[in-house]
């Protein structure tokens, strides 16, 4: 298998797209760090799919907007690795700890977004440096449309986040570039399994009808395992020069025209 010996961690790998990039990286043949937040069965689940999938691996437990508990996750890494070729920031809190519209968002809010995000990745990637080896590969899971944006109010705290998460794969790219380590952000677009099913019925429906009417010029939401085929894409040897990017993994959704109905522009 292509990924062989190589072993990963990936943040918020319980469930959603976390969970996605952690198969896809398994069935490539890597050791899996599950990691969760609260969910601890579905880490196990996770763990069971993984070992179904011909690797193996460990769970392991961290509020990724505390660092203390960061640095506790990267000890247990060491422990049951003893080192590391693959990270992946994914994690993102509850809807409810921070979405919520400019003039109301509250600075515990604010904090939420910035420290899962921004914070957790510079802790992150610092604590991982030291146990990878040269050629390493590191991601950050952002959503780049709500870091140009401003039309989704209640997202500003976390498009805020996901901004300054950003810039942050762009300086440490630069910085680790000596070692053959590559960092960049993928942003999926809209991904059945995920936070998407936790929304209420009609909001699900709105976007799935959005993206099926040609949004998305696929035609089609993303799912867990369309992201997950990009991290690995990414983790071959092959993908050696591409750095410091956000690479938009959305169907060609970001493609498209806002101003124009989508069915005037996919014909
Ligand atoms: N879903 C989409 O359509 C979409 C689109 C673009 C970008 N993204 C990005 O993709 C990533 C994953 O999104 P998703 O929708 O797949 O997520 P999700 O299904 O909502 O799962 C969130 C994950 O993060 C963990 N988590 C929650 N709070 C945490 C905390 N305080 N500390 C550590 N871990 C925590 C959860 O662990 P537990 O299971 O233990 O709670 C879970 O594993 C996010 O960065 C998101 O912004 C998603």
């Amino acid at each position: 298998m292509a990924l062989e010996g190589k072993h990963a961690l990936i943040t918020g790998s319980s469930r959603g797209i976390g969970r996605g990039i952690a198969l896809a990286l398994a069935e490539s043949g890597v050791k899996i760090a599950v990691h969760y937040f609260q969910n601890e069965r579905a880490a196990n689940e996770t763990l069971e799919q993984v070992r179904k999938r011909g690797s193996d691996g460990f769970v392991v437990q961290a509020d990724v907007t505390r660092p203390d508990q960061i640095t506790e996750m990267f000890r247990k890494v060491k422990t049951e690795f003893g080192k590391l070729d693959i990270l992946v920031s994914n994690a993102r809190p509850e809807a409810s700890r921070f979405f919520q519209p400019p003039l109301d968002i509250t600075l515990e809010q604010w904090d939420t977004a910035f420290d899962s995000q921004a914070k957790a990745f510079l802790v992150g990637v610092r604590e991982a440096l030291p146990l990878m080896s040269d050629g390493g590969r590191i991601f950050a899971i952002t959503y780049a449309e709500g870091s140009r944006t401003g039309g989704l109010q209640p997202w500003v705290g976390m498009g805020s986040a996901k901004a300054a998460l950003e810039s942050l794969v762009r300086y440490f790219a630069v910085a680790v570039a000596n070692r053959g380590i590559t960092v960049n952000a993928i942003s999926p677009g809209w991904t059945e399994d995920s936070v998407l099913n936790t929304l209420p019925e009609q909001v699900q429906q709105l976007i799935r009808d959005w993206h099926t009417r040609g949004w998305t010029p696929a035609r089609r939401l993303g799912t867990p395992a369309d992201v997950g085929d990009v991290v690995v894409l990414f983790c071959s040897e092959k993908a050696r020069w591409i750095t410091g990017q956000v690479i938009y993994a959305d169907g060609g959704a970001s493609l498209m025209n806002p101003e124009v109905p989508p069915e005037i522009q996919i014909g």
